[in-house]
């Protein structure tokens, strides 16, 4: 019988570009020194095909590691991979991509962040210690497994329908709220009332994308000044339907400086966005600190 998949990392000479990166879209890719270090789940036929790719497309093989140890052969294995071990990237360089820029350089993770605009994006990143590399859009799509996309509804459905297939195997991170300008100075809700923009986008994006509602439940003046409360973390709720996506943003949400609270699957996620009950603007209508938010769940 086949053996269980395993945790690969497959060091190859040089930079690979976006363009190579394409042809391994179940890889998690990362720059290591002058090499590119590709990270993923295989089964023995998966792993022979990508060699099998590596070899076609004349890239010099440096190394093979099992991550996995034998005994622990099982796809729970990588949903136990910490935040430290993937590729992260957050795509748009506005209110919250600029925060959660901040928010996670102070929490010494490194990312990539992409922007439509390369120097917007590039200013973003001078003051973070370089903890922020900038790429493009299609870099950050290939190379990343975790991609925060802190991009309004309409942007969001349009970077799915473009990215499609490429964004399968990673999991996406969702902040939105699918609120707009009401004509009046204020906002109102641009899906039906009881729609949540978390399930529409989850039921856009292909087979193998795994979306996970968070970073969303607080306007961004409270999100930037909530980060790193004492003497207790504000709390940042989330939303997924699988385990190890949510174990992996929970893990960001705390390199963040905040407290991850789940508050269920998909079918919750209405409750995290904006009007719903567990939002600042919302029934909850505050920060709150862990026990108070297991109380309101
Ligand atoms: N602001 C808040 O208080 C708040 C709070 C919670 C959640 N949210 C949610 O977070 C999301 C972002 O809100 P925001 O306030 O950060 O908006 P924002 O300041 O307008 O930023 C949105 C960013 O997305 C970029 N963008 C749009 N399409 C793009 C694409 N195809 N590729 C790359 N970048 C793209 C925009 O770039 P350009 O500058 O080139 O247009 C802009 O930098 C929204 O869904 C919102 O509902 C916002």
């Amino acid at each position: 019988m086949d053996p269980a998949p395993a945790l690969y990392a497959i060091r190859i000479e040089g930079q690979l570009g976006a363009t190579l990166l394409a042809a391994f879209p179940a890889m998690t890719a990362r720059r290591d020194g002058a090499d590119t270090v590709l990270t993923g789940l295989l089964d023995r036929s998966a792993l022979f095909g990508l060699l099998a790719e590596i070899e076609a497309l004349s890239l010099d093989l440096l190394e093979i590691r099992q991550l996995t140890p034998p005994h622990e052969r099982t796809s729970r294995r990588v949903l136990e991979m910490s935040i430290s071990d993937s590729t992260v990237a957050i795509i748009g360089t506005g209110n919250i991509g600029g925060i959660l820029a901040a928010d996670f350089a102070a929490g010494g993770q490194d990312f990539l962040l992409a922007g439509r605009d390369q120097a917007a994006a590039e200013k973003v990143a001078s003051g973070l210690g370089g903890h922020a590399e900038v790429v493009s859009v299609d870099e950050a799509v290939d190379r990343a497994g975790v991609l925060v996309l802190a991009l309004w509804l309409d942007d969001f459905r349009q970077l799915i329908a473009r990215y499609g297939g490429r964004l399968a195997g990673k999991v996406i991170v969702d902040p939105s709220n699918p609120v707009g300008p009401d004509g009046a100075g204020g906002y109102k809700k641009v899906i039906g009332d009881s729609e949540s923009s978390g399930l529409i986008l989850a039921g856009l994006l292909p087979a193998g994308a795994r979306l996970v509602k968070a970073f969303g439940t607080l306007s961004a003046p409270t999100l930037s000044a909530a980060a790193r409360r004492e003497p207790e973390r504000a709390v940042l709720f989330y939303a997924a339907d699988d385990d190890a996506a949510g174990d992996l943003v929970a893990g960001l949400i705390r390199v963040g400086g905040y407290e991850p609270v789940r508050v269920g699957g998909l079918d919750q996620a209405i409750r995290i966005e904006m009007y719903g009950d567990l939002h600042e603007y919302g029934a909850l209508g505050r920060v709150v600190t862990r026990t108070e938010a297991l109380a309101a769940i």
